[in-house]
């Protein structure tokens, strides 16, 4: 048996023995991430080309540590692949992306992004239909860290309470026996979004997070992010005008793959640029 083998057999049996949980849930990474200087995220001279297209084009754009920004443009404009690229899915053509100062997010695979303490929500909400709310919330703890995730743990006192702290924040203290399948839609949305807090994400990406959204449940989903601004840095992309407005502060507008505008919700809506961007474009 060679050296790996031989020691990942070890880890296995201690493993069976409960007593690695100290290891495998080490405090996040995210906890390392130096961000000393205030800043989550540089993104400086982004450029992305498609066959020739270039869906980001010198793109610069700053998140500070614990800012909740909207992102707004029209289709196109390149909020998506602006994602793809933070989250390692793409690799820019040019271009530096930097977490926090010590980080070049160039360099890490899509899954090494995720374990330094960046997540991202997608727009269609992916939960385990099959298991409760708090078994989703459960299952979430273990993921990203490798061989250890089908495992069945005991969870310590520690790791309960982190799950009924979420379980508040989400609003879903009420359904945690409920099986997730049978949760409204925007009830998805919420657990999903715990599922990610789960891993003590430092940044949190966010796709439409109130698309077919009640006004209650976009109302609801304005507080949770707004709650979560300050101990995570938080990037939202967003159609809906009004829920920007109800949560922006500061508020990037792209265009063509670059940042069109930036500032308050109200000087980028009166932004000349912005409207001639606009005019016609909102559904
Ligand atoms: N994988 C891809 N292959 C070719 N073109 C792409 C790809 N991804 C995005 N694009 C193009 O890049 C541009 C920006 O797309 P996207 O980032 O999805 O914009 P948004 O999310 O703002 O609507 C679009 O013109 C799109 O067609
Ligand atoms: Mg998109």
């Amino acid at each position: 048996m060679n050296t790996l083998a031989k020691s990942m057999d070890d880890f296995r049996e201690l493993m069976r023995r409960d007593q690695v949980f100290d290891i495998v849930n080490r405090p996040a990474d995210n906890a390392t991430v130096d961000m000393s200087h205030g800043v989550a995220l540089y993104l400086e001279s982004i450029t992305k080309s498609f066959d020739g297209f270039r869906a980001l084009d010198d793109l610069t754009l700053y998140i500070g540590d614990g800012e909740l920004r909207c992102i707004i443009g029209p289709n196109g404009a390149g909020k998506t692949t602006l994602m793809d690229v933070i989250t390692g899915k793409t690799r820019p053509d040019a271009g530096t992306a930097w977490f926090g100062n010590r980080i070049n997010l160039l360099r890490l695979k899509e899954h090494e992004v995720a374990q330094r303490g960046i997540g991202r929500k997608f727009q269609k909400p992916t939960v385990y239909e099959n298991h409760s709310v708090f078994e989703n919330l459960e299952l979430a703890m273990h993921a990203n860290r490798g061989v250890v995730t089908s495992l069945t743990w005991r969870l310590n006192g520690e790791q309960a309470d982190r799950i009924d702290e979420v379980l508040e924040l989400i609003g879903l203290t009420g359904e945690r026996d409920r099986l997730a399948g049978l949760l409204s839609h925007g009830q998805k949305q919420w657990l999903e979004i715990g599922s990610l807090l789960m891993q003590n994400p430092r940044l949190l990406l966010v796709d439409e997070p109130v698309a077919g959204m009640t006004g209650q449940e976009t109302e609801a989903t304005a507080e949770l992010l707004t709650s979560l601004a300050g101990k995570h840095s938080v990037v939202v992309v967003e159609h809906d005008m009004d829920f920007v407005r109800s949560i922006a502060r500061q508020v990037t507008v792209l265009h063509q793959g670059s940042v069109l505008a930036e500032g308050s919700m109200d000087q980028v809506q009166n932004n000349p640029r912005v409207r001639e961007v606009y005019l016609g474009e909102e559904e």
